[in-house]
């Protein structure tokens, strides 16, 4: 079943959304770099590649419905945040622009009877549900930690247990070999 033109153009844009999330995350990893909380550094270098793995899904979805794939320019990220919790804030924004998205591309999937698609959004509106969860109660241990450094690090710790999609950590180059 060929994919519905409109469907095929808001699948598109989704690649892009998820892409522009990657770098949105990508930009907040770099800025806690530049804090003691390599903890959320790590965090936040992993649910770039996460999102990264999701814009690469609705690439795949596009080539297996062989419907053609028109990628688009990534705008530039926010590069700078006044605290742990203004960025997580940013974060739970980014995750409820992307639920919407989903929602109105699943309403379009609905329209059009491709269920082929609806499916692979049921999967996306789950994935969507489990990252503002994820975030919200990040942003809730925040608020009870405060100013309180001590309890700042001890979430940064356990933030930096996150692994990055593949299982691995940020790359650490310094000192690396070839
Ligand atoms: Fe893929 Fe969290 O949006």
């Amino acid at each position: 079943m060929t994919l519905n033109p409109k469907l095929t153009k808001l699948l598109n844009e989704q690649i892009n959304n998820e892409m522009s999330s990657s770098y949105v995350y990508l930009a907040m990893a770099a800025w806690f770099e530049r804090t003691p909380y390599a903890g959320f550094a790590q965090w936040m270098f992993a649910q770039s590649g996460e999102e990264t793995m999701h814009a690469l899904k609705f690439y795949q979805y596009l080539v297996d419905r062989d419907a053609k794939v028109e990628l688009q320019p990534i705008e530039k990220p926010k590069m700078d945040y006044k605290s742990v919790m203004d960025a997580f804030q940013y974060s739970l924004k980014q995750e409820e622009k992307v639920t919407q998205q989903i929602n109105d591309l699943y309403e379009v999937a609905e329209q059009v009877k491709d269920h082929a698609s609806k499916n692979l959004l049921l999967w996306f509106l789950n994935e969507q549900m489990e990252e503002e969860k994820t975030v919200r109660d990040m942003l809730d241990r925040l608020k009870l930690a405060g100013d309180d450094a001590a309890s700042l690090l001890v979430l940064d710790r356990e933030a930096g247990s996150r692994k990055s999609t593949g299982g691995g950590s940020r790359p650490n180059m310094v000192g690396g070999g070839a």
